[in-house]
């Protein structure tokens, strides 16, 4: 099955509810929430606030990515705020500080993550293979969106979709950055379950039909 996660980064901020709530009547699996700290990258967005409105106003999975640097120091309270799936990533901090991050995600009850940056490898997954519930490959240098898609990560896409398939087949393969209609094929094609879209998706005439149709199989 294929899931939709649409990036509320590029919502109305100031009616982040409402879209929401409309996104998970449009067809959406997930809400994708971006959390930057202008450290690991160059950009803020939001925080604990915001994860703990959404989880009190919608009922949509809360798709948590972290872009912070050593995230081990902030898990439990994302967990708290009422993350479902809190997203981490490996550049952030040491591969010991990024396990027990891991594990502290799955001791609350949440679905641990791991994210990889374009420049790095797919290899840089490997140590984590049994802590994780969902991988996601950027497609775009994480920090804002709106930036085109890079499908030259597709042959690592492919391969950490072998990965899975090999040691952990439950975990989910999420893509983020330039995906639209055309690019989620490409991502699909190369093993991808979890399409976040953000500028696409807000862009979309009928978001309803965009759901539908990147979704479909
Ligand atoms: C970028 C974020 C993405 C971003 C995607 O750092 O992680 O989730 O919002 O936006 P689009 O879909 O517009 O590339
Ligand atoms: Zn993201």
């Amino acid at each position: 099955m294929i899931k939709l996660s649409p990036s509320i980064l590029s919502a109305d901020f100031g009616n982040m509810a409402r879209d929401v709530n409309a996104m998970h009547k449009a067809g959406a699996d997930y809400a994708h929430v971006d959390v930057m700290d202008g450290v690991f990258v160059p950009n803020m967005s939001m925080g604990f606030p915001m994860v703990k409105a959404l989880d009190q106003e919608t009922e949509i999975v809360l798709d948590v990515h972290l872009m912070i640097t050593e995230p081990l120091r902030y898990v439990e309270r994302f967990c708290d705020a009422g993350a479902d799936i809190l997203t981490i990533h490996v550049e952030a901090d040491t591969e010991e500080h990024t396990k027990e991050a891991l594990r502290r995600i799955r001791a609350k009850g949440v679905k641990a993550a791991i994210s990889v940056k374009p420049k790095t490898p797919a290899e840089a997954v490997l140590p984590y293979m049994d802590l994780v519930d969902l991988i996601l490959v950027m497609t775009v240098e994480p920090g804002f969106g709106g930036q085109s898609f890079m499908e030259d990560m597709m042959p690592k896409l492919r391969q950490i979709r072998a990965y899975i398939d090999e040691m952990n087949p439950s975990c989910e393969l999420e893509v983020d950055g330039g995906v639209n209609l055309k690019t989620a094929e490409i991502c699909k094609q190369n093993g991808a379950n979890v399409l976040v879209a953000g500028s696409a998706y807000f862009g979309a005439a009928d978001r309803e039909a965009f759901a539908a149709s990147i979704k479909a199989e």
